[in-house]
């Protein structure tokens, strides 16, 4: 896919945004594409391994909030690619025409996300690039390369479900020091993020039903095999619930301690 291969993230993200267009009006059709197993990335912001990474400043401080937009815009770019990833992965797997509708509408609504944040660090005089970026975001797509399931259970399920746990409070946090644009736009993220967990269940649960498996037992094994880490409460319930995503899935799963693999 061109657009996992493109480094430069504005031309991912118009890319994303002309792809999609083009799928509504249906003038594409699927190919048979192998993903490349990491997508292309700029030369800057400088990848480190996530225990590297500074702690977040305090958001009172401009430095503090540029670090806070600046790592939500990095998570938004690999967002990006992780929804063109699995479009591109399981398009040749028979899904019906429906899934590929609701990821490729991610993709164009996290180039989206990436792109108002990109613009909210321009007026606060910063680029995406300047700061070095945590490495990990990649794993998860990587460990999944194999199962759909598995990929469902931790990208939207795990991934996209926690920064619907955090992001609330972010926003509050932001207002607080009176960055009211800054909390508009996490505000409007979190509002797309819960459609985008909405599909991803609605997904995870039609493929165990067709398998005939329980999709809570489903979700809690694989997330067990793929996702290194506990699951951290506090959870947003009432987010969660909106998405249509049970409590008896993923609380079972909430500290537990798990060796990592
Ligand atoms: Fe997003
Ligand atoms: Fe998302």
């Amino acid at each position: 896919m061109a657009i996992l291969a493109t480094a430069d993230p504005a031309v991912k993200v118009t890319a994303s945004q002309a792809l999609a267009e083009e799928w509504r009006e249906g003038s594409l059709t699927l190919g048979q594409s192998v993903p490349p197993p990491r997508p292309a990335r700029p030369d800057r912001p400088v990848l480190r391994p996530p225990k590297e990474m500074a702690k977040r400043r305090a958001f009172g401080s401009l430095a503090g909030r540029v670090a806070l937009l600046h790592a939500l815009a990095h998570i938004e770019l690999n967002a990006i690619d992780l929804a063109w990833d699995l479009v591109a992965r399981f398009a040749s797997t028979g899904l019906p025409r429906g899934f590929f509708d609701d990821w490729v509408e991610v993709a164009a609504e996290e180039a989206c996300h990436f792109q108002l944040l990109t613009t909210r660090l321009a007026k606060l005089g910063a680029r995406y690039g300047d700061l070095p970026a945590h490495d990990g975001l990649w794993e998860a797509a990587a460990a999944t390369a194999d199962d759909l399931l598995a990929r469902l259970a931790v990208v939207p399920l795990v991934l996209e479900a926690r920064g619907l746990d955090v992001t609330p409070e972010m926003a509050a946090r932001l207002e607080r020091v009176g960055d009211t644009e800054s909390a508009a736009i996490l505000y409007h993220i979190y509002r797309d993020e819960i459609r985008h967990v909405a599909a991803g269940l609605r997904w995870f649960d039609r493929l165990c039903e067709a398998r005939r498996l329980s999709p809570q037992a489903v979700f809690q094994d694989r997330v067990r095999r793929f996702f290194k880490g506990d699951l951290k409460p506090p959870f947003n319930h009432q987010a969660r619930a909106a998405a249509g995503f049970p409590r008896h899935y993923y609380e079972p799963l909430a500290g537990e301690d798990r060796a990592t693999p």
